[in-house]
């Protein structure tokens, strides 16, 4: 079963809310414009706030659901992180748009909301803040997701390894907007 809902978990998060979404707007594929990310940061820029909300949402149930159905099946947390992370690597190397996809934040966002709230909530808080001073999306995602991986580590040790991977996996998404940020030309709103 394990096997199973982490396959399943894979194949909703190929599930590209961006791409699907403009597609469906017959707007341009959002790999090919602005930061060329499938997200709602870049649905932002591109499409406008009221795709760019529905991009998020949609990609933050992709890694909600498989882990609250892995939780709803009794899966340990351990489990349930692997499966959080098989929805996470979806949305990064989706089967469905040649692997091209986006960089998790949204659906590594859901995850955590599924596996431990309060980190969660740590996480959106860090982000808004971050992204409140800076005006800047990649930066705040930076900052936020791995400044809850502590308090992860303390109430759901299990959780650390898959999701120590998958901050890893996010951040060496993000290798671009590092190295705009170093040069002082990353995008800001
Ligand atoms: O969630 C993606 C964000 O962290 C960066 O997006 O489009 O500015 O590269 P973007």
């Amino acid at each position: 079963m394990f096997w199973l809902l982490t396959l399943l978990a894979y194949l909703i998060g190929s599930l590209s809310f961006a791409i699907l979404l403009s597609r469906l707007a017959g707007m341009p594929d959002p790999r090919a414009g602005g930061s060329g990310n499938p997200g709602a940061t870049n649905m932002l820029r591109l499409a406008g706030k009221r795709l760019a909300i529905c991009t998020l949402f949609g990609d933050l149930l992709k890694g909600l659901l498989p882990v609250l159905l892995a939780a709803s099946l009794d899966m340990s947390v351990q489990q349930q992180a692997w499966i959080g992370l098989a929805a996470v690597c979806g949305h990064l190397y989706p089967l469905y748009f040649r692997f091209r996809g986006g960089k998790g934040v949204a659906t590594a966002a859901g995850t955590l909301l599924a596996l431990y709230p309060p980190a969660a909530l740590l996480a959106i808080v860090a982000w808004l803040l971050v992204f409140r001073l800076t005006r800047t999306s990649s930066l705040a995602a930076l900052i936020a997701l791995p400044l809850c991986l502590p308090l992860l580590a303390w109430q759901q040790p299990g959780a650390l390894l898959p999701m120590s991977l998958l901050a890893t996996l996010i951040v060496w998404r993000h290798r671009s907007n590092v190295r705009d940020l170093f040069a002082g030309r990353e995008r800001h709103f």
